[in-house]
Formats: C-alpha cells, structure tokens, sequence
C-alpha cells in the first residue's frame, strides 16, 4: 500500500524568493490541495479542540487563511493582526525587527475583552519577529494566549525557543 501524503509533501520550495540565498517555503500548494488543506488545519487545532477558545488570532497574510478555517472548526470568532495601516479602527502597534530593518503590526483595541482565551495562528515561525510582536498586542489587551500554532518551524532561526522562553505553547507540524 502507497503512503498517504503529509502535510510537509504538500509544501513546495521556491530558490531565491524574494532575495538570492532565501529558500521560501510555499504553502499555496498545501492550501490549493483540498486534502492537504483539512488535514493541515486538523492538525493545527487538534492540541486545542478541547480548550476553551474565545477568539482565533491570525498573523498577516497567511494566518487570515488558517486563521478562518481554524475558528469555523472551533466554533470561535477571528481576530486579525495587520501590517500598520490597514485596519480602519482605532489601533494599538507594536514594531518588531525583520531580517533588514523593522516592521509594525497592528490589531483593534477592542478586538479583545481583558481575560479572553485566544490562539494564534500563522503559517511559518522563523525569527519569531512576527508571531513575538502578536504576543506583545495580546498581552497588551490582556488576552490569554492559549497556544501558538504554525505549519512550519525554521529552528535555526531560533523563533520557537524565543516563543517557549516567553512560556507560550508552541505547536507546528514540521520543520
Ligand atoms: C512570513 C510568515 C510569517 C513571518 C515569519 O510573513 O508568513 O508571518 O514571515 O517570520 P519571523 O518569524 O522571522 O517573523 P512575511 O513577513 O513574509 O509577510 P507576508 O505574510 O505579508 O508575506
Ligand atoms: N518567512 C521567513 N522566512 C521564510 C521562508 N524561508 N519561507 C517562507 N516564509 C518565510
């Protein structure tokens, strides 16, 4: 008998974007493939079926997709983190560094009621710069973050130590 794909089969590397030396991993074609999509959100809040969950938190631009599709399976609502500047209501910002320079992202300071149970929800942990800046907007709104979850880790990059030492669970589905 063949084996059945996993969820890293599904994910394809394109050299050199969007700089030479990168190899960035594409999940367009884990989420095109109506297989690969069910068993990658499955497996991302398999962990938290069980919990209470308030709200599903989604990181700009990939967490919006698994970040909807994870809240309709949990019965929750969906929370977006955006880039500065595109959320129409009033905001709270956070920067974080990128590779080269910095980067702020923002959520709606009423998106959140202090004490409410969130997820977080992205599709790649490299530096952690990201996903850290979404913690700190969290924390700031006095949510409770219940877990972390990604469908891919860089471990060396370091971003998922960085999570754990600020005592978030951390779950991913591969490296
Ligand atoms: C990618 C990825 C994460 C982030 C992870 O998004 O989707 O959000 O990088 O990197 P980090 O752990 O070093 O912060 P990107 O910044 O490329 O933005 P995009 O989703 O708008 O393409
Ligand atoms: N974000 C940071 N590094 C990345 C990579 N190698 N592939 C996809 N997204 C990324």
């Amino acid at each position: 008998m063949t084996e059945r794909k996993t969820v890293k089969d599904y994910i394809r590397t394109i050299v050199d974007f969007p700089h030479e030396g990168i190899m960035f991993r594409d999940v367009t074609t884990l989420f095109s493939d109506p297989r690969g999509f069910r068993i990658c959100v499955d497996q991302m809040l398999d962990p938290y079926a069980g919990q209470r969950i308030d709200k599903v938190v989604g990181l700009e631009a990939r967490g919006f997709i698994l970040g909807g599709a994870i809240a309709h399976q949990l019965g929750c609502g969906f929370v977006p983190i955006r880039k500065k500047g595109k959320l129409p209501g009033t905001t709270i910002s956070q920067d974080y560094k990128l590779e080269y320079g910095e980067a702020i992202v923002e959520i709606h300071d009423d998106a959140l009621q202090p004490g409410e149970t969130v997820l977080l929800v992205d599709d790649l942990l490299a530096t952690g710069g990201t996903a850290g800046a979404g913690i700190k907007l969290l924390k700031r709104l006095g949510a409770e973050i219940v877990g972390c979850a990604f469908i891919i880790d860089l471990p060396e990059l370091g971003g998922r130590k960085l999570l754990e030492d600020l005592d978030m669970d951390v779950h991913v589905l591969c490296e």
